[in-house]
């Protein structure tokens, strides 16, 4: 792993948007893992920025997003989807078909769930992985205790995920979700690169665990010290206690 310690989120932020932006143009039919999450709004506004100001293409790349919630539908503005279409795939040169954002709402998930392994292959494998963390460690949506070999599934939501992630929902626990589609920390790891980007004081006990705990299923993220090309980002705040 190599870290790079921000001095602020500001520069964390745009950062991690340089290290997509040069990744892009060095290869630009590269298949990007995106994230969702409010970490992740900075990274895609730099992104779009970029796009307008620097004419950034991403009319070659692909995209497959790590995880969208089971029950939510894409039209739904709560959905992953409606978040990467509002933050990057509405305001960029992506083109829809090159875009993928797991299915929440099939009838047949772990048939869905398969046909996302096989299309993500077909497409040659992540070239670069985009991250973030959830305070319990969880990647993509893989909770504690997933395989680090899981592939992309069905997962039940841990309390605190839906807790974390309630004010996405009018702040109404009961309207979270209590399962979500993931990739698997398996695909996760099969990516050829990885940046993780981690920012605030609420983060900084899994940060240090990520980077200097021992490997445990109970945090997803610690699987991560096995990728041999895992880029972490943070800012002082989610640095402490390192
Ligand atoms: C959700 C996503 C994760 C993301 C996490 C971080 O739980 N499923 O992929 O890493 O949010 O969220 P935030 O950036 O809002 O802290």
């Amino acid at each position: 792993m190599k870290i790079v310690i921000c001095p602020n989120v500001e520069q964390a932020t745009l950062l991690a948007a340089r290290v997509m932006e040069d990744a892009l143009r060095q290869t630009p039919d590269i298949t990007l893992g995106l994230a969702t999450g409010r970490t992740m709004e900075k990274v895609y506004a730099a992104l779009v920025q970029a796009h307008r100001d620097r004419g950034l293409d991403f009319s070659h790349c692909q995209s497959f997003n790590l995880d969208e919630y089971v029950g939510i539908s894409p039209s739904s503005t709560q959905s992953y989807r409606a978040y990467m279409h509002t933050h990057l795939f509405s305001r960029v040169n992506i083109a829809l078909s090159a875009t993928h954002v797991p299915d929440g709402m099939a009838t047949d998930l772990a048939a869905r769930c398969a046909g996302y392994e096989k299309a993500l292959h077909a497409c040659g494998g992540v070239g670069l992985q985009l991250l973030g963390l959830g305070e319990n460690g969880h990647i993509g949506f893989n909770e504690p205790f997933s395989a680090f070999t899981s592939r992309t599934r069905v997962v039940t939501l841990d309390p605190a995920t839906r807790e974390q992630n309630r004010s996405m929902f009018d702040d109404d626990l009961a309207q979270v979700p209590y399962h979500a589609v993931t990739m698997g920390v398996g695909t996760i790891l099969d990516a050829r690169r990885i940046v993780v980007l981690a920012t605030g004081a609420a983060k900084a006990r899994v940060v240090a665990d990520m980077i200097e705990g021992p490997l445990t299923a109970s945090i997803s993220a610690t699987a991560l010290q096995m990728h041999a090309n895992c880029l972490v980002i943070t800012d002082e705040a989610a640095a402490t206690a390192l």
